[in-house]
């Protein structure tokens, strides 16, 4: 297994780390200065903001993206979260093709940024995405 989750848990939030690695690694620093694939995540109040999502280039379009996704939804309906948000910064801000709206996010209003959708939204476009 090459996915790996760090929880960290202070007084008023709970930050999490997914990442991608042939071995598990010790702590978040590892992660942040190999440039391994990740996703990083606070949680309060019930919600989960993805502050970032980000694969090296050399490692893009095999699913990794989509795969940490996966597991930020999965952690989040863990967790009792009602709601995934994003902010778009991504070079397909809006793009047919965003990842996020592959992922069942949607747009919180008609211009800008922010981005919703509920673990439930995210998990069910799995089997879409993946082929199932
Ligand atoms: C966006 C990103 C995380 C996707 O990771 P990945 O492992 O390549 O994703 P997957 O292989 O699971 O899925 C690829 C799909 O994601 C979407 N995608 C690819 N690059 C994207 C980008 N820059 N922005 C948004 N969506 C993107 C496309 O639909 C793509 O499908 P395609 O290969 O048929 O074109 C990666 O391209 C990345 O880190 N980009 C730079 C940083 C970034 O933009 N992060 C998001 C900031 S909000």
């Amino acid at each position: 297994m090459s996915y790996h989750v760090l929880r960290s848990e202070s007084m008023d939030a709970l930050t999490i780390l997914f990442y991608y690695n042939e071995r598990a690694l010790a702590t978040p620093n590892d992660v942040m200065v190999q440039q391994l694939p990740r996703a990083y995540c606070v949680m309060s109040d019930r919600v989960m903001f993805l502050m970032q999502l980000s694969v090296p280039d050399e490692l893009q379009h095999q699913g990794i993206g989509s795969r940490l996704l996966q597991l930020v939804a999965a952690q989040a309906r863990l967790e009792g979260c009602r709601r995934i948000d994003v902010d778009d910064m991504s070079l397909r801000f809006r793009a047919l093709n965003n990842i996020y709206k592959k992922h069942g996010f949607r747009y919180r209003r008609d211009t800008g940024p922010e981005m919703y959708a509920s673990p439930a939204d995210v998990i069910s476009r799995a089997a879409l995405i993946h082929g199932g």
